[in-house]
């Protein structure tokens, strides 16, 4: 719970068999309890859009909305890692666009930046930051920036070829320099496999119990949003709370009980 967490000690934790726990946040109130908490790594995730702007998917969001977000979690985060995801359209259409974006993700407070995906110019930025000195997390499995092409909450990494196809992603993303990969919505055996296989730590998804480290949306598991997905487990029940104090000081207003 005290050791400090950063980009360059991912591996060593990993060695050690430490757990990394892991956590969304969007906002400074939530990064402050997180990092209290001992969380080891906050993400302010482009899951912004639908849990906290209320959009349909995360690739109506770009570099503005994530920047103001990720200013205010900075403030909050003392101790965890910090990192923030690069949002649609921010690192897939060239090098000098990715560095352009990722370098101000990193001057605006975060240690490492996640992509989505392993193509080969995916690859190449994160080369190309690494090089540079920006820590880069990689993210496979259902990658939510592309649910326009492999189908909205669809569970990846169920055939062979998949499976072997994002195997041999993660190994390639390895190589290129990334941190750590974030495995979402695949297969645990495919998961356990990977994460055997690579020196760096998986964080898992809906990928099972074996990953390195486990991360999930905060709102979910504050009960803050609605149930929809079988691999959340929610910790309380904060929206109910919410609603029953707004509820209680309402009624308290309107019969002239309250102030
Ligand atoms: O945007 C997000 O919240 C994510 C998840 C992996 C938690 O990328």
């Amino acid at each position: 719970m005290n050791k400090t967490i950063q980009a360059s000690n991912l591996v060593e934790l990993k060695k050690q068999g430490e757990k990394l726990v892991c956590l969304t946040a969007y906002d400074f109130p939530t990064a402050k309890i997180l990092d209290e908490a001992g969380i080891d790594m906050i993400l302010v995730g482009d899951s912004l859009a639908n849990v906290f702007l209320g959009l349909d998917n995360t690739y109506e969001i770009g570099m503005t909305e994530m920047l103001y977000h990720l200013r205010a979690v900075s403030r909050g985060v003392k101790r965890a890692l910090l990192a923030v995801d690069m949002p649609f359209l921010s690192y897939q259409v060239s090098i000098k666009e990715a560095v352009k974006n990722a370098a101000e993700f990193y001057r605006a407070g975060a240690q490492a930046v996640k992509l989505e995906g392993a193509s080969e110019l995916t690859l190449e930025i994160v080369e190309k930051l690494t090089e540079i000195g920006i820590p880069v997390i990689g993210h496979l499995g259902y990658t939510p920036q592309s649910a326009g092409t492999i189908g909205k909450g669809k569970i990846q990494g169920k055939t062979d070829s998949s499976a072997k196809n994002i195997f041999e992603q993660a190994r390639k993303l390895e190589e290129a320099g990334a941190i750590a990969i974030v495995l979402e919505m695949i297969p645990a055996d495919l998961a356990s496999q990977i994460t055997k296989s690579l020196k760096i730590p998986t964080i898992g998804i809906g990928a099972g119990l074996d990953c390195d480290g486990q991360i999930l949306v905060s709102d979910d598991i504050f009960g803050m949003t609605e149930k929809k997905l079988s691999f959340v487990k929610r910790y309380a029940e904060i929206g109910k709370e919410m609603n029953k104090a707004a509820m209680d000081f309402a009624q308290e207003v309107r019969d002239k009980k309250f102030p």
